[in-house]
């Protein structure tokens, strides 16, 4: 800040724009979010019993809690651990209700605008950039994550090419990059990042897996083999109007952005709209729930651009992966119901390989298995569209982590995150290139 050695009068009128600068940096000046997390809890509830299990339901319901593990109110189930937000307002009643009812709890956050605000994954004053680039190990905001496909647009053209397959309800254009050496006849892998605004680490790894892809192309043979034998069609952010909304004003919003003609709430669960037993088991029909399965399906433009894109290119996609957080699962279908798809073990061993490369990196264990008994029933879901329109190899992962930061993974975990997850999908994508066994 040299200008303050200038003459009086020039530093008064620099004055004005320091503050303001100031004010960025510095976390107790200025509240993030207009301070509506303040004095929020996050309650981990476990409920040992059906009758615990209802009271709670219902308790939740009317203290308007946001469950933090997706599947709303009704996913409260006996022997389930359920971590809830509850508002500042609504705190004390359900603190009160649970010593009462005498059910099992812990509070994990006792004031969330608090952590929020805490530093590690604050977007506002960190510096975007580390010294030799662009920085992987912070979350980046949608204008970032656009402006970082574009530069590599222009940069990788060789193996990397942009484009877009829509625009969201906000007018904002869907980018997909086309990742892998240029070649006719190839089949590719479908991934998308940010389907739920809220789980920030999928775009991040979005972006990890291009940049690791990139750098790793000329000396990993397995990368290399990857990106000679298959394009990669990567979405880093599907639900582009949601993410931005939870960098600016909820930091755990989830669906998409899109009006209701009756109802004043918004959006729609963009991963409740698909049309596979839409609206069934799972989903919401009320459009202020978190798993609201929309007006009809594929009522999201987000959802119709990437349904068109997945249809017209079906029979060159060989495989459909989705990334969601938090729960440390690998997941394939069924999700709307309890059944075993046809060439269940081809699947399956693809998902044991796969959580064993993740666990051999930083120990870290994966449950994997069907999504329907290993997370829960829901219905319209990405992975089993992809799956019913005859993409054989679906995968939706639920990456770190287990509750203890839950959305607010920091982004010290963002290293460590990715680098496990890359190594089981490129295990993933090896068991592609080979005849399943
Ligand atoms: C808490 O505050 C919100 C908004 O101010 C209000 O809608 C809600 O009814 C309140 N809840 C309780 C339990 O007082
Ligand atoms: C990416 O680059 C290609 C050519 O280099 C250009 O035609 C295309 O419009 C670019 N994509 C976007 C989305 O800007
Ligand atoms: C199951 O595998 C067989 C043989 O590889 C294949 O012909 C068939 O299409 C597969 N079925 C499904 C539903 O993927
Ligand atoms: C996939 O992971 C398994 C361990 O689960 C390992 O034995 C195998 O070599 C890996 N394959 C590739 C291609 O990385
Ligand atoms: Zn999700």
């Amino acid at each position: 800040m040299k200008f303050f050695g200038k003459p009086r009068s020039q530093t008064a009128t620099f004055l004005p724009l320091c503050l303001l600068f100031l004010k960025s940096l510095s976390p107790g000046h200025s509240h993030l979010y207009s301070n509506r997390y303040a004095g929020d809890k996050v309650i981990r509830l476990t409920p040992n019993t059906e009758e615990e299990a209802f009271v709670l339901k219902k308790i939740c319901h009317q203290l308007k809690v946001d469950l933090w593990q997706p599947g709303g109110v009704s996913q409260i189930s006996q022997g389930t651990v359920t971590d809830v937000h509850v508002p500042h307002n609504g705190s004390q009643a359900l603190l009160t209700f649970l010593q009462e009812a005498n059910i099992q709890y812990n509070i994990l956050i006792e004031d969330l605008q608090k952590v929020l605000e805490k530093g590690s994954s604050l977007p506002a004053w960190r510096s975007r950039r580390s010294l030799s680039g662009y920085n992987y190990e912070v979350y980046h905001s949608l204008e970032e994550i656009q402006n970082w496909m574009h530069h590599l647009n222009k940069t990788h053209s060789g193996l990397i090419h942009m484009f877009s397959i829509g625009k969201s309800y906000e007018g904002r254009s869907l980018y997909v990059l086309k990742l892998g050496r240029r070649s006719q006849l190839k089949r590719a892998v479908w991934m998308d990042c940010g389907i739920h605004a809220r789980e920030w680490i999928g775009p991040a790894f979005c972006q990890w897996f291009v940049k690791e892809a990139l750098l790793t192309y000329r000396s990993d043979p397995t990368m290399r083999k990857m990106l000679n034998h298959l394009y990669f069609y990567i979405m880093p952010v599907f639900n582009v109007d949601g993410y931005h909304f939870s960098w600016t004003n909820d930091r755990f919003w989830r669906k998409t952005r899109s009006r209701n003609s009756r109802f004043h709430c918004r959006g729609v669960d963009a991963n409740r709209n698909w049309r596979v037993k839409w609206c069934d088991e799972g989903a919401s029909m009320h459009p202020c729930d978190d798993t609201y399965c929309g007006p009809f399906p594929e009522s999201e433009p987000e959802v119709k651009a990437v349904a068109n894109f997945l249809r017209k290119h079906r029979k060159h996609i060989t495989a459909y992966l989705s990334f969601h957080a938090y729960a440390q699962m690998l997941l394939y279908p069924y999700s709307y119901k309890y059944a075993t798809i046809p060439n269940f073990s081809c699947v399956e061993s693809a998902a044991y390989k796969a959580v064993n490369a993740l666990r051999s990196v930083h120990g870290i264990q994966y449950r994997y298995g069907p999504a329907s008994s290993t997370l829960y029933v829901s219905s319209g879901s990405s992975m089993d569209w992809a799956y019913k329109n005859g993409i054989p190899y679906t995968f939706a992962f639920e990456l770190r982590d287990t509750g203890h930061f839950g959305f607010l993974l920091p982004e010290t975990l963002i290293k460590p995150t990715c680098t496990e997850t890359m190594l089981a999908v490129k295990n993933i994508t090896m068991h592609l290139l080979k005849k399943c066994p």
